[in-house]
């Protein structure tokens, strides 16, 4: 990644293009609607909420990030969406019922307009659904053909200057990559094969990338981490980042877990349940679209304690995660973690965390950030990975030869640095001394 000399402004207006019209996706696109009429406040969005200092603590200068960046506006903002259901927006969210009609109806007729293109869609991925609403093609390829046919008209009838999209599709079943994954060539000729491990999510990312469109994976599955398509981004010039959201019980963990290691705590046993009843609950209570879940959310603690370095006080850990579909609680969520940790001379303690969420709620913020986030990157000139996006993942997606950095606290160090560097301004490192000398 260079230091830009100089970025794109963002004129004309942004595509945010949503492979999955579900709870999350409408969540997001009602929030944007409702905030940029004033009839709502998009929290929990660090682009339109937060700060970003700059210089010495006593110039005080700590300018919106929206502004410092020169990130596209809400106003600019037009969705578009995928889905494997034929319903719209606001059918969608409806169906979700996350927000209530008090904010849906003022926004009734935009979001009647959003209506989903067919989507791709290999049901041995997703086994608790069954879409109705699907292409049909002679090959994988010829699927990816008419996924970059739906984003040129989507651009061309919107009137868009560029695009960006932001898997927001259900968890697919885990898979690993395998020598079809490798090369840009090995894997568009699997494509022309319909080789069955290339998932319907990987079908997408590859036809964003190729239309120079940014791609972000909200989920846990392989869409687009392996050699191929990093390959294929930085060919194309384009952005791309994952994986799965981090919202709720995640969130929680990188935020406890590098606080009992600051200060070298000893942690015994960390087991995290939750219970859900959405849609997103029910793909997961499949086990194949489960095991995707589990692996983001398990990796975590050892990249965060590191055991091999603290065998005495991580080396013995039993970490187990859950998750229960339970209808009757919808979209919000309760995460419970149960902390077995042990301090001086070996004594033990317990950490209880009830997280009453609402996983939607969580989200939207993300998807907003992330698309305003990857425009920027594109429009600096970054392309491949985008590891300083690592605040937003569970799962970050990194270059081959580093470990994930998961720590909240250096994320957010991290992406404010990058942001400093790109526009030009001095990275903080809080060292501090010149304020003694
Ligand atoms: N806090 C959170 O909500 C959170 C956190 C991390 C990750 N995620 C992930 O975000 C994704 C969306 O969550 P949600 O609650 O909106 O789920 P949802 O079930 O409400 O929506 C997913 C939508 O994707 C559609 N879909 C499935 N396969 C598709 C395909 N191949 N092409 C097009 N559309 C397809 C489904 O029909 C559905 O409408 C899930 O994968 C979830 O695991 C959510």
């Amino acid at each position: 990644m260079k230091q830009p000399i100089s970025i794109r402004p963002p004129e004309g207006r942004l595509g945010v293009l949503l492979p999955g019209l579900g709870a999350v996706a409408t969540t997001f696109i009602a929030g944007v609607m409702l905030a940029r009429r004033g009839l709502g406040q998009p929290i929990g969005s660090l682009t339109q909420m937060g700060t970003i200092r700059l210089g010495k603590r006593t110039d005080a200068e700590s300018p919106r990030i929206h502004d410092f960046l020169g990130l596209a506006s809400l106003d600019q903002l037009v969705f578009g969406a995928w889905d494997i259901f034929p319903d719209n927006a606001w059918e969608s969210a409806l169906h979700a019922n996350v927000l209530e009609r008090a904010h849906l109806d003022p926004i009734r007729d935009e979001l009647e307009a959003i209506r989903p293109f067919p989507g791709v869609f290999f049901p041995e991925y997703v086994r608790k659904l069954d879409g109705t609403h699907v292409k049909k093609g002679a090959t994988k390829a010829d699927l990816v053909e008419q996924l970059r046919g739906d984003i040129r008209t989507f651009i061309r009838d919107n009137g868009c200057a560029r695009a960006v999209a932001v898997w927001c599709a259900s968890t697919e079943v885990y898979v690993s990559a395998n020598g079809v994954h490798h090369t840009v060539e090995t894997f568009e000729k699997a494509l022309q094969h319909n080789d069955p491990t290339i998932s319907n999510s990987q079908m997408y990312a590859w036809a964003c990338i190729k239309e120079g469109v940014p791609f972000a994976n909200g989920a846990p599955n392989l869409a687009l981490d392996f050699p191929a398509a990093f390959e294929l981004a930085r060919q194309h010039g384009v952005p791309v980042a994952g994986k799965d959201f981090k919202t709720g019980q995640t969130l929680m963990k990188t935020v406890i877990a590098p606080a009992l290691k600051a200060r070298m705590l000893g942690v015994r046993g960390w087991f995290s349940t939750n219970i859900l009843g959405n849609r997103d609950g029910e793909v997961l209570d499949d086990p194949g679209s489960f095991k995707s879940k589990e692996v983001t959310k398990l990796g975590v603690l050892d990249y965060i304690l590191q055991p091999h370095l603290h065998a005495s006080l991580y080396g013995d850990l039993f970490h187990k995660v859950r998750i229960e579909y339970y209808p009757p609680r919808g979209d919000a969520k309760e995460g419970w973690d149960n902390i077995d940790i042990f301090g001086w001379l070996g004594y033990p303690m317990q950490i209880k965390i009830d997280f009453l969420c609402r996983d939607s709620i969580l989200a939207a913020p993300i998807v907003l950030d992330l698309a305003l986030l990857l425009d920027f990157a594109q429009r600096a000139g970054f392309a491949g990975v985008q590891e300083w996006l690592s605040f937003y993942f569970k799962c970050p997606m990194h270059a081959p030869e580093l470990y994930p950095e998961h720590d909240l606290f250096i994320q957010l160090m991290k992406l404010k640095n990058t942001m400093r560097w790109a526009m030009g301004a001095e990275p903080i490192t809080h060292l501090g001394h010149e304020y003694y000398d």
